[in-house]
């Protein structure tokens, strides 16, 4: 059988580091809440004119750099926020790397799209359709949270976190273990952006201008995304025949420190063994575990030969889980110094 290698990691963080007492200059929130509901201290949006295929086109640069690679065969492109609705953003990554002609398509998985993207790279592989895959999960959620909705406004966030991956053994470093994913559509109502779509406008309904925006009822969302992470974690453990005491790292979706906390305690690791960054980079969505593994390589959170545990869960309803050996691999970030977010905040 054929497995899926991680053998580059990269990630590009907007320049404009955006803190809490900023959005309590304008919201009726604080620092304090901010910090006790969801552990962000600051996060960072793009500037005008940035899109999410700008970010991702840097993160993709900087992913083949650490592969060492110039080329792949194919491109995919996890996200929620696309350059356009149509065409898929990854073409024009593809185009803009240097890399036109080959596989390129989209995934929309919401904050799941990580998992859900690399789904997509580990089947083109396994399937013989490609040798290598960059994969990127790239968002710009600040274009599309309404600045009015303390709800939104202060959890979602812009990046972009990306991986090459090339064909291998299941056996060696960076193989990527079985995959579970799932979905509940019945759920769709509670991260949702009303308008837009093909059933607002085919309904002939005039839509308001805040029903463009991203809508997220978050009290029912943390109990599902608390019970999905870690069940699907538990399969993806059971999958890979392995049991929780393998686990060197758990490395969830960084939807908020509360959950990441509340998913760790239910699958019995201790607080040590969780990576995040929250604190910094808020909810990147589909973007948000390829940043925390490019960072958490860079700072030597996770090391060559740890076996990690990746959980998110997101709109749709989406969850999914895997495990891998991390390889020995440099990670290329573009992001502004943690110096400079830290006199920010
Ligand atoms: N600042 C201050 N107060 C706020 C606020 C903010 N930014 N956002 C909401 N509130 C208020 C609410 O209006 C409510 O006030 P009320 O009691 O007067 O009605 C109160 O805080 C509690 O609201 P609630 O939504 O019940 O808070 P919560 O404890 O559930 O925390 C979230 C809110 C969004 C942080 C929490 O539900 C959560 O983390 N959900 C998951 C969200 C998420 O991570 N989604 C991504 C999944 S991929």
């Amino acid at each position: 059988m054929t497995a899926a290698v991680v053998v580059g990691v990269g990630a590009s963080l907007p320049q404009r580091v955006v803190t809490n007492a900023e959005l309590a200059g304008y919201l009726d929130t604080s620092d304090e809440w901010i910090r006790s509901r969801t552990g962000i201290g600051a996060r960072r949006w793009v500037d005008p004119g940035v899109s999410t295929g700008d970010l991702a086109t840097r993160a993709g640069e900087l992913a083949l750099r650490s592969a060492g690679v110039g080329r792949v065969d194919a491109v995919v492109v996890a996200t929620t926020t696309p350059d356009r609705l149509c065409p898929a953003t990854a073409p024009e990554v593809a185009t803009r790397l240097g890399l036109t002609g080959i596989s390129a398509h989209d995934v929309n998985a919401v904050c799941t799209g990580f998992l859900y993207g690399l789904s997509s790279a580990v089947g083109l592989i396994a399937a013989g359709n490609a040798e290598s895959v960059l994969m990127i999960g790239a968002e710009t959620f600040s274009t599309i949270i309404d600045p009015k909705d303390r709800g939104t406004a202060v959890i979602f966030a812009d990046g972009a976190g990306a991986l090459v991956l090339r064909a291998g053994a299941p056996d060696e470093p960076g193989a990527v273990g079985p995959l579970v994913l799932g979905s509940d559509g019945g759920l769709a109502d509670l991260i949702q952006i009303p308008a837009g779509g093909s059933r607002q406008r085919s309904s002939g309904a005039a839509a308001e201008p805040e029903d463009y925006y991203f809508r997220m009822r978050g009290r029912e969302v943390y109990r599902h995304a608390v019970e999905r992470m870690a069940s699907s974690a538990m399969q993806a453990l059971g999958r890979a025949g392995l049991t929780m005491s393998d686990i060197d790292k758990f490395v969830p979706h960084q939807a908020n420190a509360r959950i990441s906390a509340a998913v760790g305690e239910r699958l019995g690791l201790q607080e040590r063994q969780t990576v995040s960054n929250v604190e910094c980079v808020g909810n990147t969505a589909a973007a948000s575990i390829g940043i925390l593994l490019a960072e958490a390589t860079a700072a030597g959170g996770i090391r060559a030969g740890q076996r990690l545990l990746l959980t998110a869960f997101g709109g749709g309803l989406t969850w999914g889980a895997t495990t891998l050996v991390w390889p020995e691999v440099t990670a290329h970030i573009a992001a502004p110094p943690r110096a400079a977010i830290a006199a920010a905040s």
